[in-house]
């Protein structure tokens, strides 16, 4: 690949050194993600945009779904596929992009939100797809940080005291659900593995895979699947016949997996939420659109 460079090189010309900004991003997820990739919104709109030709994106790791969202809002593609694992966040997809959004749209807005509803909604312990999907956007809201795996617990005093109601905005969920019903036509969701999903793709050049795995550490508290091989993810990436994007940490192991897959990379800063700056790196089969 050319212009490879090698895990010990920090050329400057390979990075971006203004953090991005995301002021230009429009919140469309229903969703609170830990590791969302809002802020790098303004860069994967550069990456969809490197051809005029009809394609399809598919986003394997999909959690919150922002990057989907915003291609089918903004018509950067013209089909788009997310995939998702974790049956609580997936059950929202379903729910929202395969089935009855209205329900789920006017379920949130009608539900009066107290510690006692709350705690009835999220014990049941069978439920259906639409009572999952509910319980998990509420979990998402009133848990610490949106992280909806076990060990996360509910918010107690929460922002000005407002306790769990501090992070629920009925009416603002509401309209983002109506609003990607606008674009369904073009969306569809896979409860499914993204080595699977992706290993049938491989080889459609007409399919920009946007790749945003769960990773290490930070991966461990935010997610219940968070152990996938990483090995096997830059291999299958690397025979991806279409056009892709991976991100990662900035780490040696990842710079590691790139020069061994001979996979060319650029590292990108951004702030984390706790206002920590770090890089991130960004994986693809071709830098033309970088700049
Ligand atoms: C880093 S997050 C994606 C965040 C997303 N880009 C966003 O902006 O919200 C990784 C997601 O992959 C999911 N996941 C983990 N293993 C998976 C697998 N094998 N197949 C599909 N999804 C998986 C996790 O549940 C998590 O939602």
């Amino acid at each position: 690949m050319d212009g490879q460079l090698s895990i010990f090189e920090t050329k400057q010309e390979k990075t971006t050194s203004k953090v991005v900004n995301v002021s230009s991003v429009p919140q469309r997820s229903p969703f609170r993600y830990p590791g969302g990739k809002t802020w790098l919104i303004p860069v994967v709109r550069k990456w969809l945009k490197q051809s005029k030709e009809t394609k399809t994106l598919i986003e394997p790791f999909a959690g919150g779904g922002i990057v989907s969202l915003t291609a089918a809002f903004e018509s950067l593609a013209d089909k788009i596929v997310m995939v998702e694992l974790d049956h609580e966040v997936a059950a929202v997809w379903e729910v929202i992009v395969n089935g009855d959004h209205n329900w789920l749209a006017d379920k949130i807005y009608s539900f009066d939100l107290t510690s006692e509803n709350a705690n009835l909604i999220l014990k049941k312990e069978v439920k259906t797809i639409k009572e999952q999907a509910f319980s998990t956007i509420l979990k998402n809201r009133i848990f610490h940080g949106g992280i909806i795996t076990k060990g996360s617990g509910q918010i107690k005093n929460g922002e000005n005291g407002k306790g769990i109601k501090s992070r629920w905005y009925p009416k603002t969920l509401r309209d983002r659900i109506l609003a990607v019903a606008h674009v369904k036509p073009k969306m569809k969701f896979i409860t499914g593995d993204a080595f699977a999903e992706l290993e049938k793709i491989k080889n459609d050049v007409n399919i920009y895979s946007f790749i945003d795995p769960p990773y290490t550490v930070a991966g461990r508290r935010l997610y219940t699947h968070f152990e996938i091989d990483h090995d096997a993810l830059f291999a299958l990436t690397s025979q991806l016949k279409g056009k892709f994007m991976l991100t990662y940490d900035d780490t040696e192991e990842i710079r590691g997996l790139a020069v061994r897959y001979n996979l060319d990379f650029r590292t990108i800063p951004m702030k984390t939420t706790h206002h920590i700056q770090k890089n991130e790196i960004i994986i693809s089969d071709n830098f033309d659109w970088w700049k």
